[in-house]
């Protein structure tokens, strides 16, 4: 038995998808435990492509439970519509024998989505963060507000058209008055979501007593995170990131178990860094290489199709991710887009007003001073997107990723050369090892 959490060490679209998907076949249960559809995780299996945004990244695997935990934000229209419907169509049954949702995840409403868009664009450029405009800081700032309305209030339409009025006259005040946007209407509002509740409702459980169920009976267990760790609301690059916590710990928060039943958290990290949306990024390439990473990583968003910001390894931030989230092995992802570079670079330093530190700072304004100090690694040619055996790598790619193991102190478990699921090389499979640590 054991519980492993997957997380992304950098700022998103590390690639957790395709590993949650591909660790997903040995796992019993797989429970997404934060954020919302602002997430995109991509899984290619074949000539099929599928992008997920709420659902867990497990639904392809038959039998296996999909859970989404009470610290996730839902957007139903999206997640009935747009991925339910989706899914369906495709093949994938969806019933509350594949997928459960908390009666207690919070609702995306429409006047999430609507402020958000709003308060992006009365910000100054230099202030606009980027969000991926799906309602999910107004979400999480009424969870914490105490005004949420939650999956569970759907099941009394009387007290969900309560909430839904109380709210909307606060937000259409703001609306009207500090946005000058038309206000929205409640009854429309009711009626679409008591639509979409007749697919949700069935859906409803307890998620925590699940997992904790699932503890008892000695299953495997597989935590998919959102975001990555620099998108962190209290560890990221404030105020440039997403309003939940994208770390480690949140796993338990957002489920509804305790720490002591997680055994392994593995680290999701790109071989170079990406970033979507504004803010601070050290390593950032606006050169040829910076295009090659863009090119051939074939780096947009998953969820906006923007195109992604792109740099070396950041070995900063990848051990920021080690402490905050207390990875026990890594995932490195897209080592085949590096073929082609030469020298390859890892940031070991940063320099700030020629003091050398280690350490991110916490000022966004400073991080964008920073200078960064690399080490070289020479690059390789060779196309290594096909290799199935270990012992084929050229010795380059084995000497990047001793590199990042040596400067990290934490051992590369999972090699991704690919899109697909058989494009991966496992060294280590957590679900087994984590029980070696165990024992
Ligand atoms: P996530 O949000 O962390 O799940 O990542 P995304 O799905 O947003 O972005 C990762 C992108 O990289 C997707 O298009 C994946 O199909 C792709 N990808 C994942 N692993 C690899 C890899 O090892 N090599 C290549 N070339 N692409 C990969
Ligand atoms: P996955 O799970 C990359 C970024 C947005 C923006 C900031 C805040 O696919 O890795 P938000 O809409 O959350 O308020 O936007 O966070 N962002 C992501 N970037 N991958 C993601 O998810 C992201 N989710 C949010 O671009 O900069
Ligand atoms: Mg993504």
């Amino acid at each position: 038995m054991a519980s492993v959490i997957v997380i992304g060490t950098q700022w998103g679209d590390e690639g957790k998808g395709k590993i949650v998907d591909l660790l997903g076949e040995y796992a019993h249960i797989i429970v997404r435990f934060q954020g919302g559809n602002n997430a995109g995780h991509t899984i290619c299996v074949g000539d099929e492509k599928f992008i997920l945004h709420i659902i867990p990244s497990g639904i392809l695997h038959q039998n296996k439970l999909c859970l989404i935990g009470n610290g996730v934000v839902i957007d139903p229209n999206v997640l009935v519509n747009g991925e339910i419907k989706g899914l369906k169509e495709r093949g994938i049954q969806i019933d509350s024998t594949r997928l459960k949702i908390s009666e207690k995840a919070h609702l995306i409403m429409p006047y999430h989505k609507l402020l958000d868009a709003l308060k992006e664009q009365a910000k100054s450029p230099d202030k606009k963060i980027g969000t991926t405009g799906r309602g999910i800081g107004p979400c999480y700032e009424d969870k914490v507000g105490r005004n949420g309305i939650r999956i569970c209030d759907l099941s009394n339409p009387d007290f969900f058209m309560e909430k839904l009025r109380d709210n909307l006259e606060e937000k259409n005040f703001l609306i009207q008055k500090k946005y000058n946007a038309e206000p929205l209407s409640p009854e429309k509002i009711y009626d679409e979501y008591m639509k979409l509740s007749e697919t949700i409702l069935p859906l409803m459980d307890n998620i925590s007593a699940i997992v904790y169920k699932a503890r008892k009976e000695e299953k495997h267990i597989l935590f998919e995170g959102a975001q990555g760790t620099q998108l962190d609301i209290d560890h990221g690059t404030y105020p440039f990131v997403t309003s939940s916590n994208t770390v480690s710990a949140n796993a338990c928060i957002g489920s509804g178990i305790g720490p002591t039943d997680i055994d392994f958290v593995l680290g999701i990290c790109k071989a170079y860094t990406t970033r979507v949306g504004a803010g601070p990024f050290p390593t950032e390439l606006e050169d040829s290489v910076g295009h090659h990473l863009q090119e051939k990583g074939n780096e947009f968003g998953a969820t906006t199709g923007r195109k992604r910001r792109c740099g070396w390894l950041d070995g900063v931030v990848l051990n920021d991710a080690i402490r905050l989230n207390s990875v026990n092995g890594l995932a490195i992802t897209k080592a085949d887009v590096l073929s082609g570079l030469n020298p390859i670079k890892l940031c070991v330093k940063y320099g700030l007003n020629n003091v050398e530190t280690l350490c991110m700072p916490p000022i966004a304004s400073d991080i964008g001073q920073l200078k960064c100090l690399y080490k070289d690694f020479a690059g390789w040619d060779k196309d290594i997107s096909k290799i199935k055996n270990p012992d084929d790598l050229p010795k380059e790619v084995l000497d990047y990723i001793k590199g990042i193991e040596d400067f990290s102190g934490v051992p590369v478990c999972v090699l991704s050369l690919g899109v697909d699921r058989e494009q991966t090389l496992i060294f280590k499979n957590p679900f087994t090892m984590s029980e070696k640590i165990h024992n």
